[in-house]
């Protein structure tokens, strides 16, 4: 992998670029300091974000293997760039809940924080020019875009998932409100986890400092809700989870 080529842009999203590469299987992502909302009605270049959510998104990946969970992650080849491994991916926004907020608050009239009697697993279709809408089991398998036995395993691994990400974050004093994540199947069929995990895509409230009872957000509902800026909230998850990944480092 020493010579590995960038080749021809495969796809430009909000927040990342995809290259192919001259080694088959394996794909080029570039992240972006690019933010967005609201379908990209928002939208803003913060310098840093970029090289954070690279930083962020591989040191979670490495720290997800290290707890038996393996994604398309490679390795991290520039301060916002890393190498994936190729994926067919599912239509799909997986959505995970374990607290009360965002969407799901609103759309229920809860309080945001509101305590949940369980995690609350949600798909969305992930299509721009529909909004990305919610969308059931039935209506997936219904228009052939997953059948049932790759939901069992889509549904059971997004479980698993956030049992892992949720200690994980708990180990940093942090709360994992929500998150959403994408999967994918590899050229041999197999299915794992894909695209990024972030402050972009997960809800995270401060445990530290909450004497006040405010929530303290560390993720883009910063930028979302024009609450202030990310780089401090996401430099701190950056580091929180950075000490996580060097305690196993010394073992
Ligand atoms: P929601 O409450 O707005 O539905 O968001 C739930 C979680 O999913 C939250 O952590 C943010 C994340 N998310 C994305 O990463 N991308 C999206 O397009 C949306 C709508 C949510």
């Amino acid at each position: 992998m020493e010579k590995l080529q960038k080749l021809e842009k495969l796809y430009e999203g909000k927040a990342k670029k995809l290259y192919k590469t001259d080694v088959e299987n394996v794909l080029w992502v570039e992240y972006l300091n690019q933010a967005t909302a609201g379908n990209g009605v928002k939208k803003e270049q913060i310098e840093g974000k970029g090289r954070l959510n690279n930083k962020i998104t591989a040191a979670i990946f490495e720290e997800l293997n290290y707890r038996g969970i393996s994604s398309h992650f490679i390795k991290s080849i520039s301060e916002n760039e890393q190498l994936v491994r190729a994926m067919k991916m599912f239509p799909l926004e997986i959505i995970m809940r374990n607290v009360a907020a965002g969407s799901f608050a609103k759309r229920y009239g809860l309080e945001e924080g509101t305590k949940l009697s369980h995690p609350v697993l949600e798909y969305c279709l992930k299509d721009d020019s529909l909004a990305d809408p919610f969308i059931n089991d039935d209506d997936l398998t219904a228009m052939n875009l997953v059948t049932r036995e790759q939901l069992d395993i889509i549904s059971a691994k997004t479980r698993e998932i956030n049992k892992v990400l949720s200690d994980m974050f708990a180990q940093c004093d942090v709360l994992l409100v929500d998150f959403k994540i994408e999967m994918g199947e590899t050229a041999d069929g197999v299915i794992l986890l894909a695209d990024e995990i972030t402050p972009d895509t997960c809800r995270l409230w401060n445990l530290r400092n909450g004497e006040n009872g405010q929530i303290e957000h560390l993720d883009k509902d910063l930028f979302r809700r024009d609450l202030g800026s990310i780089i401090p909230a996401y430099e701190d998850i950056l580091e929180r989870i950075t000490k996580l990944n060097a305690k196993h480092s010394q073992l």
